[in-house]
């Protein structure tokens, strides 16, 4: 038998990346003719981070990794070019895979367009117009590169058509962060004892905070935590604390926070500072919330999966779905309407949370976009056939 195998080097580098390409990567697996491996690039490097993520979601160990960590934009971004661009032309790849919008995505992206090796772009297509973040930036260059585009919603390849994308490049697949999700959803769901915590018994709310024009000013992080507390003073809110904001934390003086002794039930009234959280942990969390708050572009989307209310403490969302299927509502960066917002959500006064009562999932968010995806990236390669005999 004339078995070929197209080598195909996924990249990732930060949190939100993993939950993404895990379910590609087993459905990758499943093809005898296709060869998926792995770099990390080490955007992102603590267990809590990275390491408890490819545990939970079953990835296998990276094939290579590039140990970048933190730094400035450019310097994570300069690094991927500079050691990535090293590696690919040993591996030789057939094809590059990027996932999401992170430095390590666009810098990962760069080298697949200068080495002429194709690339596919995971969750294409989705702009905030907000150029100030530095997550669009890597959106728009990481398409403009980019030779299979696949979406996540219609709003986004209408976006990458207008932008002059050819259409055949554009794939509406669904959303693979979903994929895992469902699989998340089973375990969580059947057992408790997955979870290190265990959601509290009662109502509570969910927060997450870590971008940087919401928590790098102290004055800013100080007057939302300050909201968050009013609103806390009814309800437990879980906060798992990203390093980012952990950091600022401790530049702003005297927050009431809880620590939470890493045991007990949460069951008071208060804001609960947590490290942070594992991926079934958190799912298990946002799945019986009753509200969740947050500033993540990947929550909206899991929190309207499990049509759970979600207040967007944002300006804008590059994930306009999430808002006309009526389980988001992104409320601006002022303290006070969040507070006004968070309260009526949690009496059951807003639209917001009649609408969630009768929600079904947006289009193809159905646990199956990985699939989709796998399909078109080996008919693609099957066309090219630039495969190496084994
Ligand atoms: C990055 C992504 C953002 C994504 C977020 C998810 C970019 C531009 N930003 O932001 O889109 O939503 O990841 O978390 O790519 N740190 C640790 N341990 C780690 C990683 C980071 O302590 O494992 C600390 C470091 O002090 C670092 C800071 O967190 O300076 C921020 O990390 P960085 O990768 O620069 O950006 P994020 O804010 O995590």
């Amino acid at each position: 038998m004339n078995q070929r195998t197209y080598r195909i080097l996924s990249v990732v580098g930060a949190r939100p990346n993993l939950m993404k390409i895990a379910p590609l990567i087993t459905e990758m697996r499943r093809f005898d003719d296709l060869c998926p491996m792995l770099v990390h690039t080490g955007q992102h490097y603590d267990y809590a981070m990275s390491g408890v993520f490819f545990d939970q979601l079953r990835l296998p160990e990276p094939d290579y990794t590039l140990g970048i960590g933190s730094g400035t934009h450019h310097y994570q971004t300069a690094e991927v070019l500079r050691r990535l661009g090293e590696l690919v032309p040993q591996v030789e790849p057939d094809l590059m895979l990027v996932v999401g919008d992170v430095n390590s995505t666009m810098g990962a992206a760069l080298v697949a367009a200068k080495e002429r090796i194709p690339l596919a772009h995971v969750e294409a297509g989705l702009r905030s117009s907000d150029r100030t973040m530095p997550e669009e930036i890597n959106r728009v260059v990481t398409d403009a590169v980019s030779d299979l585009l696949f979406t996540t919603e219609e709003a986004a390849s209408a976006n990458l058509l207008r932008e002059g994308v050819a259409a055949e490049k554009i794939s509406f697949v669904g959303n693979v962060m979903i994929d895992s999700l469902v699989e998340a959803l089973r375990v969580v769901r059947s057992s408790d004892a997955v979870t290190q915590t265990g959601p509290p018994p009662g109502g509570y709310v969910v927060l997450t905070l870590h971008r940087p024009s919401n928590v790098d000013s102290p004055e800013r992080l100080r007057a939302t935590l300050d909201a968050i507390a009013e609103i806390a003073r009814d309800v437990p809110v879980i906060f798992p604390v990203h390093p980012r904001t952990e950091a600022k934390i401790a530049e702003v003086g005297s927050i009431p926070l809880k620590a939470w002794d890493g045991c007990s039930a949460i069951s008071q009234s208060g804001i609960w500072k947590l490290p942070p959280a594992s991926y079934l942990d958190f799912v298990s969390w946002m799945d019986r919330a009753a509200l969740v708050i947050t500033d993540s572009g990947g929550i909206q989307e899991e929190t309207t999966y499990l049509g759970v209310p979600c207040l967007t403490f944002r300006d804008s969302t590059e994930r306009p779905v999430t808002v006309t299927h009526g389980t988001n509502r992104v409320v601006g960066t002022d303290p006070v309407r969040l507070i006004q917002e968070a309260k009526a959500v949690l009496r059951r006064g807003t639209d917001l949370s009649r609408r969630v009562r009768e929600h079904q999932p947006p289009p193809l968010w159905d646990g199956h976009a990985s699939r989709r995806i796998v399909d078109i990236l080996r008919s693609f390669l099957n066309e090219r056939g630039s495969a190496r005999p084994t």
